[in-house]
């Protein structure tokens, strides 16, 4: 066992061995682990918390073991597991740890088709890349070129190489964000297949950007992500024990209570904001934990205290696999394994205390005072410049590595994925999965919390959020205000003669678009929000429905008020019909609009992920829905190849809801007599004229039409607009049910788009 664990990194990692309790302390030196027993309080761990809900075995405490102080293991308590029957009578005599082996990973792309014909011949592409012929001639780059290498629990597996030389693709290789087709080689956990499914709930993956709610503090971050994640059976105050722990752990305390910040309102600071990001993702301490340069766009000290973090997070008994740009030579000493790589190519893989012979051996001895990466990086990129290329170490450090396994018996992990797992649970890892006392490799939940759960906290999520940035809902609200004040003091007090009713049919068609565009400016807000749902949608924080659902929540009370606050300024002051239950109906009918308008934006961001792109279609798809709303040009003037998109249109609804709102009634007159005349070449001529011909045409007609006839009934006007299919409450009903449509669609979007894997 101690084989396994005493690679304690370097000398000064043990000097410096910076306390690890919190919500480590479980697994911490038994040093800490007495401090923690006295010091009561905050120390809290996993495994404690984990027993008390009463899941888990019986007993427990520090044990002893031998006379290590191993940083991680209480093997007694394998023992009690074992002996109760859970993991058989092997875990007894060791730990047990995770072994995450993976050989000869390969993965191409396909060269884009349009370079090929500026190529003249399929050698001439990239000579220094040292790729066989065929793969040149057959127009694929070979991203990765059969890597093989081991992490191991309680270590820091790190990737490093130059930019562009492979490292994000090999962690996304590892983290099963490469289609499985596309990617050639094994890999596997304890000598096991590692399957996607299982991969998603014991591993973390760490993005490189923060994507973070801006609003938020350090804490409720945490803490929301706690509620996603860790299993119901935890009680709220052990969750938040369970975040205080990891605020110490993360070195957080100072900032718990600051936002997180974006770039109008100041908060937290760059390596804060990355450790919060790290943090999110390992509340429920995973077993595997993937990072992509972690530390990068960090000040050394930053990236130092990330690095730091992540060495407890392995000796907590974790694998972690991440990438590295450039460390500075205390992160060296942090890390445990290496894997340099060049083009795709392994050019060194081992302890970085072997890089110095490694390079001598090679007959490029490291001059003293020499950060040993940096140097191994320069003559990379040095020899990448030369016709062969980096080939000369490839094969140098093939041959190495191939002695090397001669020399030493691969520690091959004896144990059974599924007892390894079962054990690690038992020692309070993977808090998600761990709801039962026979949880196994195939009965990991996938999602921590039922969906109503899920629902309440995503909404409260949002809810704070949005609540603490009131300016959006004021620049909304200013924009509905605006546009109402200018239609009201345009279209003031309309009067009922055929010109009025004209400007009336203009006033309807314009108020009823503006409530579609004015949802519009909600798809940057939605766009961000995106990609934190594709990041914690990826990791099964939650289901794709429960977004959906409280997303909705969340965006109705708001427009609700604009709804009012447009109907008040609008209704009045152009005098439209219908008293109080006019006034009413026309809320409805807004709110309505508004509804469907903006799950109409809703679903353009899940489908549009690009801002600008997003806002070219909406304006464009907005003005075609007017334009085939049927003011421009009545249904009955449209062709027939043209009048699904008239059914299509959701301005259509609402406008023809106001539309019977104002006119429906066949007692009210819209023009009266002579009025008939307005509009046609005879409305110059003076009033005596147009009587005269009245007189004629009640001749001709035999009926008597005079001054005061009513000759234009509203319910005519809606005849002569076509509207006669659907009634105004029929018409909300559509537009209320456009807007549960797109949702719907919004949310089928999501589904079949959040598949975030390499090809
Ligand atoms: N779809 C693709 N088609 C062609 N080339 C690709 C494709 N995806 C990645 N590459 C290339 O693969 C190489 C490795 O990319 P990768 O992102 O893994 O590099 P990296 O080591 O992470 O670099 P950095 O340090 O800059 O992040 C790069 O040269 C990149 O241009
Ligand atoms: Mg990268």
């Amino acid at each position: 066992m101690i084989s396994l664990f005493d690679r304690r990194s370097s000398p000064m990692a043990e000097a410096e061995d910076i306390d690890r309790d919190g919500l480590l302390g479980h697994h911490s030196t038994r040093a800490n682990a007495n401090q923690d027993s006295g010091g009561g309080g905050k120390s809290i761990t996993l495994g404690q918390l984990f027993k008390r809900v009463g899941d888990a075995h019986s007993g427990g405490g520090v044990t002893e073991n031998d006379g290590y102080a191993s940083p991680e293991h209480h093997v007694l308590e394998l023992d009690e597991f074992a002996a109760e029957g859970g993991a058989g009578d092997h875990l007894a005599s060791r730990p047990v740890p995770f072994v995450l082996a993976f050989t000869d990973l390969s993965y191409s792309v396909k060269k884009n088709r349009k370079m090929s014909l500026f190529r003249t011949n399929g050698l001439a592409v990239d000579p220094a890349a040292g790729l066989p012929p065929m793969e040149a001639i057959s127009g694929t780059k070979t991203l990765l070129n059969s890597i093989s290498g081991e992490a191991r629990e309680g270590e820091i597996f790190a990737v490093l190489g130059a930019s562009g030389s492979g490292k994000s693709t090999l962690i996304d290789a590892l983290a099963n964000r490469i289609v499985r087709e596309s990617l050639q080689g094994s890999i596997t956990l304890n000598g096991e297949k590692l399957e996607g499914r299982l991969l998603k709930v014991i591993s973390a993956y760490v993005m490189q950007d923060d994507l973070l709610y801006p609003m938020l503090t350090v804490e409720e971050t945490l803490m929301f992500s706690a509620e996603f994640r860790l299993p119901r059976s935890l009680s709220a105050s052990k969750k938040k024990s369970r975040v205080q722990a990891l605020i110490d752990q993360l070195g957080l305390r100072s900032a718990a209570k600051t936002i997180i910040g974006d770039e109008i309102h100041r908060g937290v600071s760059g390596g804060e904001r990355r450790r919060v990001s790290i943090g999110i993702d390992i509340i429920h301490d995973p077993i595997i934990l993937f990072l992509d340069e972690p530390t990068s766009g960090l000040d050394s000290t930053s990236a130092f205290m990330v690095v730091k973090v992540l060495q407890r997070i392995a000796h907590s008994g974790s694998i972690v696999i991440m990438s590295v740009h450039q460390p500075s030579y205390r992160i060296l000493c942090l890390l445990d394994r290496l894997l340099f790589l060049s083009r795709g190519q392994t050019v060194y893989s081992g302890p970085p205390d072997g890089i110095p012979r490694f390079f001598a051996d090679f007959g490029h001895p490291i001059p003293d005072n020499e950060n040993p990466t940096e140097f191994a990086l320069d003559l990379i990129r040095e020899s990448e410049g030369t016709p062969d290329g980096a080939k000369p170490l490839v094969d140098f450090n093939k041959s190495r590595q191939n002695t090397q396994l001669a020399l030493t018996t691969a520690e091959e992990s004896s144990v059974s994925l599924k007892d390894a797992i079962s054990a690690s649970i038992s020692r309070g890892k993977l808090v998600s999965g761990a709801t039962d006392r026979t949880t196994s490799a195939s009965s990991v939940q996938k999602h921590a919390n039922p969906f109503w759960i899920e629902m309440a906290v995503l909404t409260k999520r949002s809810f704070t959020n949005t609540k603490r940035m009131p300016e959006l809902f004021a620049i909304r609200l200013g924009a509905v205000l605006v546009t109402g004040f200018i239609l009201a003091t345009i279209f003031w007090r309309l009067d009922n003669s055929p010109k009025g009713v004209q400007e009336r049919l203009g006033f309807f068609a314009i108020a009823m678009s503006t409530m579609f565009y004015t949802c519009a400016d909600a798809l940057p807000v939605f766009l961000q929000e995106r990609n934190i749902f594709m990041r914690e949608t990826a990791y099964n924080a939650y289901r794709r429905s429960s977004y959906v659902l409280s997303h909705a929540i969340v965006g109705f009370p708001p427009l609700i008020l604009l709804s009012i606050a447009f109907s008040l300024t609008t209704f009045f002051a152009v005098g439209l019909a219908g008293g109080t239950q006019g006034f009413l109906f026309f809320v409805l009918i807004v709110l309505a609009s508004f509804w469907a308008g903006s799950g109409f934006v809703t679903f353009l961001s899940g489908v549009v992920t690009h801002v600008m792109l997003g806002y070219t279609v909406v304006v464009a798809i907005l003005a075609y829905f007017l334009l085939f709303s049927g003011f421009f040009i009545t249904r009955d003037r449209i062709h027939d190849y043209w009048i699904w998109f008239h059914y299509m249109s959701l301005v259509k609804y609402p406008y023809e809801a106001v539309m019977q709102n104002e006119f429906d009634d066949s007692h009210k007159c819209f023009a009266r007599g002579v009025q008939m005349f307005d509009n046609t070449p005879l409305g110059g001529l003076p009033d005596v004229m147009k009587l005269n011909v009245l007189k004629s045409m009640s001749n001709s007609l035999g009926a008597n039409i005079t001054g005061t006839t009513c000759i234009t009934t509203g319910t005519d006007i809606l005849k002569q607009q076509s509207i006669t299919q659907l009634d105004k409450w029929e018409c909300l009903w559509v537009t209320v049910a456009w807007g549960f449509l797109f949702r719907f669609l919004f949310y089928i979007a999501l589904l079949l788009g959040s598949r975030n894997k390499r090809r």
